[in-house]
């Protein structure tokens, strides 16, 4: 299968957003990944869907919607409306998250579930019938540019196993400190979605950031 980059925007210039997209779009980036919060579950506040919509139609990659919400549920419409087509909640905030990965699949998106570095995997084993795709937390959400947390590796490589043999077709995405240094360990673990913030974004180049990212993900073609 084919190893995916998406540059996270919240590293991103917001003066020239729409730009900054379509040069890693151009570059060869696979997904847009967006980051959502809300000051209450994570101590930051970024972006809603007033500004995913003004986005709409830039590029035809997808925009992958990571909520750090307290009440995601409320938020899946809106931001399909806005042209989300994957979107992820927390496990640590979802008190009824089959539902919520119910509702996002009946509105036409991908339904992924996200694991902080401390929730263990058991907590989204009986809900992978619903699951497209598993997003692992590699550093505590709510900034960039973190240091990514080594002992990950290990988690990342668990949930490789748990979905080999479950024999859903769920796709692994890790975020946070993944930098061009780690990204062949952190697909090795077993990733298939990579998402890059800082090291994208607050490269000199972004388009050679993502091109040297592409390369390293090609070698794993099979
Ligand atoms: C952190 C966000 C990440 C963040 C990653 O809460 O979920 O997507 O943008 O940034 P880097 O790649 O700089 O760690
Ligand atoms: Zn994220």
């Amino acid at each position: 299968m084919k190893k995916m980059i998406a540059p996270s925007i919240l590293s991103a210039d917001f003066g020239k957003l729409r730009d900054e997209i379509v040069t890693v779009v151009e570059a060869g980036a696979d997904l847009i990944h967006v980051d959502c919060m809300d000051n209450h579950f994570v101590p930051n506040l970024t972006i809603g869907p007033v500004v995913l919509a003004s986005l709409k139609g830039c590029i035809q990659v997808p925009f992958d919607v990571h909520l750090m919400v307290t009440d995601p549920s409320s938020l899946v419409a809106p931001f399909v409306e806005a042209g989300a087509t994957m979107i992820s909640v927390q496990v640590e905030t979802e008190l009824h998250l089959q539902r919520t990965l119910a509702l996002i699949k009946a509105r036409g998106a991908q339904a992924g579930v996200v694991l902080n570095p401390a929730t263990p995997l058991v907590s989204l084993e009986l809900v992978l019938p619903w699951t497209d795709f598993i997003l692992i937390m590699t550093v505590n959400p709510g900034f960039a540019s973190q240091s990514f947390l080594e002992p990950m590796f290990e988690k990342i490589r668990q949930t490789r196993n748990l979905v080999d043999r479950s024999g859903f077709p769920i796709q692994i995405e890790v975020d946070g400190g993944v930098k061009l240094s780690n990204v062949k360990a952190v697909f090795e673990a077993g990733a298939d979605i990579v998402v890059a913030g800082s090291a994208i974004f607050g490269a000199a180049d972004p388009a050679l950031a993502v091109k040297k990212f592409r390369e390293i993900a090609d070698r794993f073609a099979s």
